[in-house]
């Protein structure tokens, strides 16, 4: 009897047990009752384009992740191309910032020019642009200030309508407005369809908390607040509810897709996201989040592979459909080995 059966004996003693390990004897077995699968066709890039001439820089807090000028972006889109990446998404960073977040809507600005650059080089990347004006404004926040310091979310919409607008005729396959103001959605989409974008879809940042893991980003893109933080727009970390109740607004105003940021810290929202919304999920596996595991990495206190591979397995499962991370060229490269 003993070993066979639902029956397990130790010291002498049989009770009764369920033998889950018979399933996980093998590779092969483990293979075929996998329930979450990561590839890469799920992975987004985020791309930072930077103002200026043939650079490459390096940013401190992100091991791996550079700034690049124009002048790169063929040469970049073209590894990541052929890694298989199948998407990017692109943040610029403008020579000169104004109050009224201008180089947001330039149509020569540089986001405009990066998509421009990068749907010529590869026309089948895809090219999905961050709309928000924090890179662009002076002060660093994420729309237009009023005299007394607060955001002005009526004012602010305008100019995020207009600059999705400028990037859907630059060429982007799809706008994602990351600035957390209300009615966005509703005012980018009307606008897009009105000015004949209605092929653009949005992915909207619905459930973006206001986190301490934005840190390195905010090192790359140069857009740290000056004066106070974001927390007067950005969702408070410690609400779940809220987040559902954002997701199914973006969702009623045109969101094509909808997004929970950051991603580790949050997987319990994306998988309430996931069973509330019908639209796929998308989750932001954020600059902080990288920078902790390759901190630990580079240290040698994780290895690199496996906590990465493992971290974005654990977002598909919580249920976003897809990924944005810095980590997706390296992952390209290790789910080809
Ligand atoms: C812009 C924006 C931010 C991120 C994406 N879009 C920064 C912020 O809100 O401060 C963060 C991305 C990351 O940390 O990787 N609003």
């Amino acid at each position: 009897m003993a070993g066979r059966g639902p029956w397990i004996s130790c010291s002498g003693m049989s009770f009764p047990a369920t033998r889950l390990r018979r399933l996980r004897r093998t590779g092969a077995l483990r293979g075929l009752v996998r329930e979450t699968d990561l590839s890469v066709d799920h992975l987004v890039y985020p791309l930072f384009v930077t103002h200026g001439q043939d650079r490459r820089e390096p940013v401190a807090s992100m091991p791996g992740i550079e700034r690049l000028t124009i002048s790169h972006l063929a040469e970049e889109a073209g590894q990541i191309a052929q890694l298989g990446v199948p998407a990017v998404l692109l943040f610029g960073i403008p020579a000169d910032k104004d109050t009224a977040a201008s180089g947001a809507y330039d149509d020569e600005g540089i986001v405009q020019l990066a998509v421009r650059a990068l749907k010529q080089a590869q026309p089948d990347l895809t090219v999905i642009t961050d709309v928000c004006l924090c890179e662009y404004t002076s002060h660093g926040h994420c729309g237009v200030v009023r005299d007394d310091g607060e955001v002005d979310n009526d004012v602010t919409l305008e100019l995020l309508a207009k600059t999705a607008i400028s990037h859907a005729a630059a060429g982007a396959d799809a706008v994602a407005p990351s600035d957390m103001m209300d009615g966005r959605v509703g005012a980018i989409r009307a606008q897009l369809d009105s000015e004949g974008h209605s092929e653009v879809p949005i992915l909207a940042y619905s459930a973006k908390f206001a986190s301490a893991f934005y840190g390195p980003f905010r090192e790359a893109a140069e857009s740290t607040p000056e004066f106070g933080d974001r927390r007067g727009y950005q969702m408070d970390p410690a609400n779940g509810r809220e987040a559902v109740r954002e997701a199914k607004i973006d969702v009623a105003e045109g969101a094509d897709m909808v997004m929970v940021k950051p991603a580790l810290p949050y997987l319990d929202v994306i998988r309430r996201v996931r069973e509330e919304v019908d639209v796929p999920v998308a989750a932001y596996n954020v600059s902080g989040e990288y920078a902790a595991l390759k901190a630990a990495a580079a240290n040698g206190w994780l290895d690199e592979r496996g906590a990465v591979l493992e971290s974005l397995t654990a977002i598909r499962r919580a249920g976003a459909d897809v990924i944005v991370t810095y980590h997706a060229k390296d992952v390209a490269r290790w789910l080809q080995d």
